[in-house]
């Protein structure tokens, strides 16, 4: 195991000891003196909306006592004169790897691969290139916890996919809440039958809702130019034509729906029965299955049952935009290979690794591997 892992459940010791950050961003070892005396600041204990457990526990992840330290510890009389040694990175490989398991676990129950995607996204996607400081410059930070960003319009309904991973974050005290977003986004991917997207892990967290980003900087279904105002968002993040495409075909997955985001139909023959919660209208027939099915569908667009949002449809024209979303519908594999590409890209936008480099939690890590459009009939949900 790691020298800077908490085991899974944080013991008694530790969440009575004393507080640690994760901010630096050094690899070395540190030395962190606890004293039993030191007590959590009420500031660290109320950090975010949803439990204040877990951010006790987040903030002593580091506080892992070796089995020699241990042994030397001096219980008597309440002195714990012990010198903790401590690796600490912002997340712990092992915690990572089985919490990656927990995700799964959760995905087959609940069907919530869609949720979860979008949770990722929306996270990472409010990052400005232009602004240097972090967290000001926003990105995947795991800012997305607070109240105050859950409550931008954009965000309607995600918080059901934090409840969803709420108890995997009490469970793992050594991961950041940016970490576990991407995590749970790119296993659903992976779950849904997606490729394999070549992650890295150690994003640190904001610490507080002063530091979430300001309303707006997420992408509008009905802009009035939508290609133009896909380019002005993605940019911003740094993104390409070929991301931008390559990105959207995630609406393979989910739904939308009306009472939400004020996109899309209450139900349709494909969501009326769910899985999970029925209703809405999906892109795709099968929604929860990853694959290209997405262009295929916007290209031959029979189907007033499936959603085509302004933006999905400026994918086929948009003169640049249409030879990626062209080529997709016609090559799954290419789809799948500049998806995996663009999404570990948008999953690393704005973050701030610790260890720089990040972790990787494959043993054997994956490789990024990089007829006319009749615009028939759209169903967008909206008359
Ligand atoms: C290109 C600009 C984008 C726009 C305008 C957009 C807009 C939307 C809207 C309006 C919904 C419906 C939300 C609801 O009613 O619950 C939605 C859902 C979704 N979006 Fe996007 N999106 C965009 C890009 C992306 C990207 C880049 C990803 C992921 C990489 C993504 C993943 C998803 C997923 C998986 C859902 C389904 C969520 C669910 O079923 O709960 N979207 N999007």
């Amino acid at each position: 195991m790691a020298a800077n892992c908490l085991p899974p459940t944080p013991s008694p010791m530790a969440l009575s000891g004393g507080t640690a950050t994760s901010s630096s961003s050094s690899a070395a070892p540190r030395l962190l003196s606890l004293s039993p005396t030191t007590t959590p600041r009420p500031s660290s204990l109320s950090f975010h909306s949803l439990s204040s457990s877990s951010s006790v526990a987040a903030s002593l992840k580091c506080l892992r006592l070796s089995h020699q330290k241990r042994s030397k510890l001096h219980a008597a009389s309440g002195n714990f004169g012990t010198v903790v040694t401590t690796k600490c990175f912002a997340s712990d490989l092992e915690q990572l790897k089985s919490a990656r398991e927990d995700i799964k676990d959760v995905l087959k129950t609940t069907f919530c691969h869609p949720i979860l995607v979008r949770l990722g996204w929306h996270d990472a996607g409010t990052y400005n290139k232009n602004i240097e400081e972090w967290p000001q410059r926003g990105g995947a930070n795991g800012s997305l916890r607070f109240e105050v960003e859950q409550k931008h319009a954009a965000n309607a309904g995600l918080v059901n996919a934090l409840k969803l991973l709420q108890p995997i974050k009490d469970k793992y005290a050594g991961i950041t809440y940016a970490d576990l977003f991407q995590l749970a986004s790119a296993t659903a991917v992976e779950e849904a039958g997606g490729p394999k997207i070549p992650m890295k892990y150690g994003r640190v967290d904001v610490s507080g809702p002063e530091q979430c980003p300001e309303e707006g900087r997420l992408p509008d279904a009905g802009p009035p130019s939508p290609a133009a105002h896909l380019r002005d968002v993605f940019y911003r993040m740094g993104l390409s034509d070929k991301d931008i495409v390559a990105l959207s075909g995630a609406h393979t997955l989910g739904r939308s729906r009306p009472e939400r985001s004020g996109w899309g139909k209450p139900e349709t023959k494909y969501t009326k029965e769910g899985p999970g919660a029925p209703g809405g209208q999906s892109w795709t027939i099968k929604w929860l299955q990853f694959d290209n099915s997405y262009f295929k569908d916007i290209k031959e667009k029979r189907d007033a049952d499936l959603l085509v949002l302004p933006t999905d449809a400026a994918l086929f024209e948009d003169p640049s935009f249409k030879v990626f979303a062209e080529k997709y519908a016609e090559d799954e594999q290419a789809f799948f290979n500049d998806y995996a590409e663009a999404h570990a890209k948008l999953s690393n936008l704005g973050a701030k690794f610790d260890p720089t480099e990040g972790i990787s939690i494959d043993d054997e890590p994956a490789a990024a591997v990089p007829e006319k459009f009749v615009a028939a009939k759209y169903s967008s949900g909206k008359e």
